[in-house]
C-alpha cells in the first residue's frame, strides 16, 4: 500500500495523471463509435431521469386543480412518467452494454501491450525484478484501465451532467436562491467528504497494510511447517500471528467507525441543504409563487441529484488509486531495453556457423569486469568446450553469443556478421542452448519439447525425444506425453529436465549449439547415454560446450581454459594435459575424486569413461 502513500504526497502528480489519461485515451478510442453512442445514451437518460419530476410536478398541479370540479385521471401524463422512467434505465442499461466493449478491449490491449513490453526488456530488467511485483503491476494496470473508465462514464460525468442539468432548471425557472442553496450545500458536501476521506484513509491503509501483514505470517509459518515443527515453535507462530491481527482489529474498527461519521455528516449536510429549499419551496407556494407541483419538482430533484454524490467520496479514493496504478503501469511500459536491434539491422545469413569471439571484453556491473579480451574461434562444425572454475565466466559466453547482453569491448561475429548488427530474431533463431539450469512451463511434457518449433508435428516431437533418451522415461509415465510437469518443471528430477531441454533442442535443430552443463545432473550411466545422444545431435553442427567435468570433453576439437575471466590455456585435451598447467591440475584433481571410474585413453576422438 505504501506506493499509494508516496503518490499521493508528490505535487507532480495532478500533470502526470492527465497525461496517463491522454495516453489511455487512445486504447478507447480504437471504438469510437460506441464511445460516442455511449456518451449520448448517457445525456438521454439523464434527461429522462430528470424529466421523470417535471412530469410528477405535471401530475401534481393536474390533480389540484380537479379539486372542487370532478377529478379527471391524468392518464396521459401518468404513463409519461412511467415512460420517461422505462427510458432512463433503458438508455442506462444501454450505456453500460455499448460501452462494455470498449472498457473490456482497452483493458486487453494495454494488457498485451505491457505483456509485449515486458518480453522486449532485456535480461538484466528480468533479473531485477520481482516476478511477482511485476504481475501485480499487469494485473492492477490493466485492472486501472477498466475501473477509471468505469469511475469516469458511469458515475463522475453521469453526476456532473446532473449537477448541470438540475443547476440550470433551478436557475432558469426559480429564484436564484434556490441555485445558490444548492452549490453551497454541494460544495461543501464536496469539501467535507475529501476531508473526512483523506484523514480516514489512514486507519484503510493501516487496516490493509496489518491484513498483508497477518497473510504473510500466515503462509511463512505454513510453508515452514516442518521448522515449525523442529522447534516446537507453534505458540510463538500463534502469538506473532494473533499480535498483528490485534492491530489490524483496531485499524478496522476505526475505519468502520469513521466511515459511519463520514456517512452520517454526508446525511446531515444534504439534510440541511434539502430543508432549507423546501423552506424557501414552502414560502414560494404560500406566496402563491410557486404551486405544489413546484414544490414536488424542487423536493425530487434535489433527491435525484444527492443520491450519486453519496458514492463521490469512494469514487474519488478509487479514482486515485487507480490513476497511481495506472502511473505504474505506464512507467514500465516507457522503460527501455538495452537491447535493441540496430536501425539497420538485417537477417542473419547462416552458412556453415562460424562463430569468433573478437577481443570480447564484458562486465555485468562497470566496476567488476567479468571477461578480459576473450578471443577464440569455432570453426563450422567443430567442438569447442570451455572449461575453467565457478564464476569464471562461462555461461556469461553463452549469453553474449545469444545477445543477451552487448558486449563492452571487442565484438562477435557469426559466418563473419557483427551479432550486434542483425536481428536478435534471426541470431536466436540460429543457436540453440541446454542451459545450465532448465525451468519448464508447467504444462505437459509435449508441450515443453514442441515449445522449441511450434510448427512440428507429433512424430517429430517423439523423434526428438527419442534422441534425447527420454521417449521410454515418458511412455512409461501413466499420461505418457500428456503429464504435466509442475511449477518450473519441478514434477521431474534434474536429469529429466535436462533431458527434455535436449529434446528441445534437438527439434529445434539450429546451426550452432551450446550446451551449458548439458549433463550436470545426471548421474554417470545416463550422463554417458546422454552424452552419445549428444555427439549424435552435434555431428554436423558448430558446438559449444561448457563443462566442469573434465572427461566429458575430452573430444572436444579445442578446449579453452577460462579462469577470471580470461583464457588462460587452449589446446587439445592431449596439448593441455603435456602443458601440465591449470587444466592438468584439474583433471588429476578430478580423477583422484571419481576413483570408481576408469583411467580414461586419450588416444581415441571420442572416449567414453
Ligand atoms: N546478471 C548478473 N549480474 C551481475 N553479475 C553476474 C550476473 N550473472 C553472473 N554474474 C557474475 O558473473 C560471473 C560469471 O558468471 P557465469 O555464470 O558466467 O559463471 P560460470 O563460469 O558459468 O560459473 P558456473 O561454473 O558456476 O556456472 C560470476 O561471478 C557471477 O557472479
Ligand atoms: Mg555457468
Amino acid at each position: 500500500m505504501n506506493h499509494y502513500i508516496r503518490y499521493e504526497s508528490d505535487p507532480h502528480n495532478k500533470r502526470k495523471d492527465r497525461q496517463n489519461l491522454q495516453r489511455m485515451f487512445p486504447f478507447i478510442w480504437e471504438y469510437k463509435g460506441r464511445v460516442l453512442f455511449a456518451l449520448l445514451c448517457l445525456i438521454f437518460s439523464k434527461l429522462a431521469v430528470v424529466g421523470v419530476p417535471f412530469i410528477l410536478k405535471d401530475v401534481v398541479d393536474s390533480l389540484g386543480l380537479g379539486k372542487g370540479s370532478l377529478l379527471t385521471l391524468p392518464l396521459a401524463l401518468l404513463l409519461a412518467y412511467g415512460a420517461l422512467r422505462l427510458a432512463g434505465s433503458l438508455f442506462n442499461e444501454l450505456r453500460d452494454a455499448v460501452f462494455a466493449r470498449v472498457r473490456y478491449h482497452a483493458m486487453r490491449r494495454v494488457s498485451t501491450r505491457v505483456f509485449h513490453h515486458l518480453h522486449q526488456l532485456s535480461l538484466s530488467f528480468h533479473l531485477d525484478r520481482h516476478t511477482g511485483n511485476i504481475s501485480r503491476d499487469l494485473e492492477r494496470g490493466a485492472g486501472s484501465v477498466s475501473s477509471i473508465l468505469n469511475y469516469l462514464v458511469f458515475n463522475i460525468l453521469p453526476t456532473i451532467a446532473e449537477f448541470l442539468l438540475v443547476a440550470t432548471i433551478l436557475l432558469t425557472h426559480y429564484e436564484t436562491r434556490f441555485a445558490i442553496a444548492i452549490f453551497s450545500t454541494v460544495i461543501l458536501y464536496f469539501i467535507f467528504t475529501f476531508a473526512i476521506t483523506e484523514w480516514r484513509m489512514h486507519f484503510r491503509h493501516e487496516m490493509n497494510a496489518m491484513d498483508s501483514e497477518a497473510n504473510g505470517r500466515a503462509v511463512d509459518a505454513l510453508l515452514n511447517y516442518e521448522t515449525v515443527k523442529y522447534f516446537n515453535n507453534e505458540a510463538l507462530e500463534l502469538r506473532r500471528y494473533d499480535q498483528t491481527l490485534d492491530k489490524w482489529e483496531t485499524a478496522a474498527v476505526r475505519s468502520q467507525t469513521s466511515m459511519s461519521l463520514l456517512n452520517f455528516g454526508q446525511g446531515g449536510i444534504i439534510a440541511i441543504g434539502v430543508t432549507l429549499i423546501m423552506i424557501f419551496a414552502g414560502q414560494g407556494v404560500v406566496r402563491g409563487e410557486m404551486s405544489i407541483g413546484d414544490l414536488v419538482l424542487v423536493n425530487a430533484l434535489m433527491l435525484q441529484l444527492f443520491m450519486p454524490l453519496g458514492f463521490l467520496g469512494i469514487v474519488y479514493r478509487q479514482l486515485k488509486y487507480a490513476l497511481a496504478d495506472m502511473d505504474l503501469m505506464f512507467k514500465l511500459l516507457e522503460r527501455q531495453s538495452d537491447i535493441l536491434d540496430s536501425e539497420q539491422a538485417e537477417r542473419l545469413k547462416v552458412s556453415q556457423g562460424h562463430v569468433q569471439f573478437e577481443h570480447v571484453g564484458f562486465a555485468y556491473h562497470a566496476e567488476r569486469p567479468i571477461l578480459k579480451d576473450v578471443s577464440f574461434e569455432i570453426h563450422p562444425g567443430q567442438k569447442l568446450a570451455v572449461v575453467g572454475p565457478s564464476g569464471a565466466g562461462k555461461s556469461t559466453l553463452a549469453r553474449l553469443l545469444f545477445r543477451f547482453y552487448d558486449v563492452s569491448s571487442g565484438r562477435i561475429l557469426i559466418d563473419g556478421q557483427d551479432i550486434s548488427q542483425v536481428t536478435q530474431q534471426s541470431l536466436r533463431e540460429a543457436i540453440g542452448i541446454v542451459p545450465q539450469d532448465t525451468v519448464l512451463f508447467n504444462d505437459s511434457i509435449y508441450y515443453n519439447i514442441h515449445y522449441a518449433k511450434p510448427d512440428a508435428n507429433r512424430d517429430d516431437v517423439i523423434r526428438a525425444a527419442k534422441l534425447a533418451h527420454i521417449h521410454e522415461f515418458i511412455e512409461s509415465l501413466p499420461k505418457g506425453y500428456d503429464t504435466v510437469v509442475g511449477e518450473r518443471g519441478l514434477k521431474l528430477s534434474g536429469g529429466e529436465k535436462q533431458r527434455v531441454a535436449i529434446a528441445r533442442v534437438i527439434l529445434k535443430n539450429p546451426t550452432i549449439l551450446v550446451f551449458d552443463e548439458a549433463t550436470s545432473s545426471l548421474d554417470s550411466q545416463s550422463e554417458q547415454a546422454i552424452l552419445q545422444a549428444l555427439r549424435e545431435v552435434a555431428e554436423n553442427h558448430t558446438t559449444l560446450v561448457i563443462a566442469h567435468r573434465l572427461s566429458t570433453i575430452i573430444d572436444a576439437d579445442q578446449i579453452l581454459v577460462l579462469d577470471g575471466g580470461k583464457i588462460v590455456e587452449q589446446g587439445t585435451h592431449r596439448q593441455l594435459l603435456e602443458q601440465k598447467g591449470l587444466y592438468e591440475n584439474l583433471w588429476q584433481l578430478q580423477q583422484e575424486h571419481q576413483p570408481d571410474r576408469p583411467a580414461v585413453t586419450v588416444d581415441s576422438k571420442v572416449v567414453v569413461n
